[in-house]
């Protein structure tokens, strides 16, 4: 590593909600996350840019059938599945965000393209015609688990709030809100944020998550931070983009995880975050029982699955 070159640093996530059942459940989350931070971390430490380990972050994690993004994603209130995307290079100050997408295999590859136009953001039917206008090829990311989780909602009259973290009715304790996420540090100090999600299942036709907002998204040149949780309340805190604002503004990052996770627990919210700041602090926060993430400091792989401590200084470089 050169003399102005830092040390890369990477943390991921596949959701959070209820508590991991058992402890086979817990090391097939724990096998996927960490496989995903070893492949990821491997190109950062080869000098990639923040945004191509974002992209392949998403891109394995969209790829995992058990988390809520690509396949494996939930089925919305009439059986379909639109799925969302945020991207943002903290370099750069940019944003880009495709809003119930179907038939695609990676949704952040779409994001990506975003990334270089005047018109940023797409939903639907735009999406649509995006597709077809790349030639990108159909894929149903459609799971058997998925399937069978939303016939047994349709019987009982969708009463839930939420479709199953991950794709495995054995792993999660009362399974809810499920996304992935992926923050990078890269080489040149440079960070991005993605997020991918199949949203909170069962929901309207047209409801829109939070994924592919700076709500839930967002990055400047000081922190980047990817949201997961019920994507209303997530909008409401403007969680994303206020704790990357709060380390802009001169705030630790532990501290404004800290402070916006306290916030957010004084009002009843249901989410969680992972984040990176430019001074290499990794940092991650929760209201919900369980954040599925994992990280590579730059000497190991750690995750947070066995991390309850709701004191616990939640950033450490
Ligand atoms: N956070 C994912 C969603 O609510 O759509």
């Amino acid at each position: 590593m050169s003399a102005n070159q830092v040390q890369p640093k990477l943390i991921i996530h596949g959701g959070a909600g209820g508590h991991i059942r058992s402890e086979k459940g817990e090391a097939v989350v724990r096998q996927a996350l960490h496989s995903v931070v070893e492949e990821v971390y491997d190109l950062l430490a080869y000098g990639a840019s923040a945004t191509d380990a974002v992209i392949l972050g998403c891109r394995l994690l969209e790829n995992q059938p058990i988390f809520n993004a690509g396949t494996g994603s939930v089925l919305q209130s009439d059986g379909q599945i639109r799925m969302s995307a945020g991207l943002m290079d903290g370099s750069k100050q940019r944003f880009s965000g495709i809003i119930n997408v179907s038939r695609v295999r990676h949704p952040i590859e779409l994001a990506k393209f975003l990334q270089g136009e005047n018109d940023r953001v797409l939903s639907d039917y735009g999406a649509f015609e995006l597709l077809r206008e790349l030639h990108v090829p159909k894929y149903d990311p459609l799971v058997e688990i998925r399937l069978q989780e939303w016939m047994q909602e349709r019987n009982e009259n969708f009463d839930k709030k939420m479709a199953g973290v991950v794709a495995e009715q054995a792993l999660i304790h009362e399974p809810r809100k499920g996304t992935i996420g992926v923050v990078a540090l890269d080489k040149n100090g440079k960070i991005t944020a993605g997020t991918s999600t199949g949203g909170k299942g069962l929901e309207r036709i047209g409801r829109v998550s939070d994924s592919a907002m700076p709500a839930g998204n967002y990055a400047d040149a000081s922190a980047g931070v990817s949201c997961t949780g019920i994507g209303e309340e997530i909008m409401e805190e403007c969680l994303a983009a206020k704790i990357v604002i709060r380390v802009t503004d001169g705030m630790s990052l532990a501290d404004a995880m800290e402070k916006s996770m306290s916030e957010s627990r004084s009002r009843n919210r249901d989410l969680g975050a992972i984040a990176i700041a430019a001074d290499g602090t990794i940092s991650w926060g929760k209201t919900s029982e369980v954040i599925l993430a994992a990280y590579h400091d730059g000497k190991q792989i750690g995750d947070t699955l066995n991390w309850n401590n709701q004191e616990e200084l939640i950033g450490y470089q």
